[in-house]
């Protein structure tokens, strides 16, 4: 299966699925990583890797749709079978789902239907809950809206501040986006409606 990541900042997700497919624990390759942002370290780390890296500027273009089409362009130039999004800060448009339809992934780091949008450790943190974690799901055209496929729960424990938790979230979402990809490499997600179910192997 040949990935595109999507990322516009540091790209620890990125790594950890760029490590997942070069230790062979996913049936996946990173064909190309594309970034909004010029200045990604996720950019860097795909080169590092040797791995294609390509910065398109949303600035350039005078609309979504415009700037989606290049996107799909690359995508399609590399051969991606399935979209990765990894702390990619913009709400996937129709022409990007219209040419992957159930093909594009996100993680969150909040327990979905909780707190989506923008900082979901900050915003659980914040309203006090005792247990959090990360959700990997499917995109539709809503924001962190679609159907989920693996969550992780970890605790809030006494004496966390919102780094604390959001570090012990992070180890958790290193771990389920190698393992819902390659749910999904391995042909095992089946998605009726809202459900995501896992079929056995
Ligand atoms: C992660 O917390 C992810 O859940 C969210 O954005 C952050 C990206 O981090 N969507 P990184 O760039 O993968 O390190």
């Amino acid at each position: 299966l040949r990935l595109g990541v999507m990322a516009s900042g540091r790209g620890s997700n990125l790594q950890a699925i760029m490590d997942a497919a070069a230790a062979g624990r996913i049936d996946a390759e990173v064909a190309v990583v594309i970034s909004d942002k010029e200045d990604a370290f996720a950019l860097e780390r795909a080169r590092k890797a040797g791995i294609p890296a390509e910065f398109v500027d949303p600035g350039k273009f005078n609309s979504k749709e415009d700037y989606e089409k290049v996107l799909v362009d690359i995508l399609n130039r590399y051969e991606v079978g399935l979209v990765c999004l990894a702390g990619y800060m913009r709400i996937v448009g129709r022409v990007m789902l219209e040419a992957f339809p159930n093909r594009i992934m996100n993680i969150h780091p909040a327990l979905l239907p909780s707190f989506p949008g923008l900082h979901g450790q900050r915003q659980a943190w914040e309203y006090g809950v005792k247990i959090s974690g990360c959700t990997v799901h499917f995109v539709d055209e809503g924001i962190d809206t679609g159907p989920i496929i693996i969550q992780a729960a970890v605790p809030v424990l006494e004496g966390d501040d919102v780094d604390t938790l959001a570090a012990r979230i992070l180890e958790q979402e290193h771990r389920i986006y190698p393992q819902a990809i390659q749910l999904f490499a391995s042909g095992r997600l089946q998605i009726n409606g809202r459900k995501v179910s896992i079929k056995e192997e």
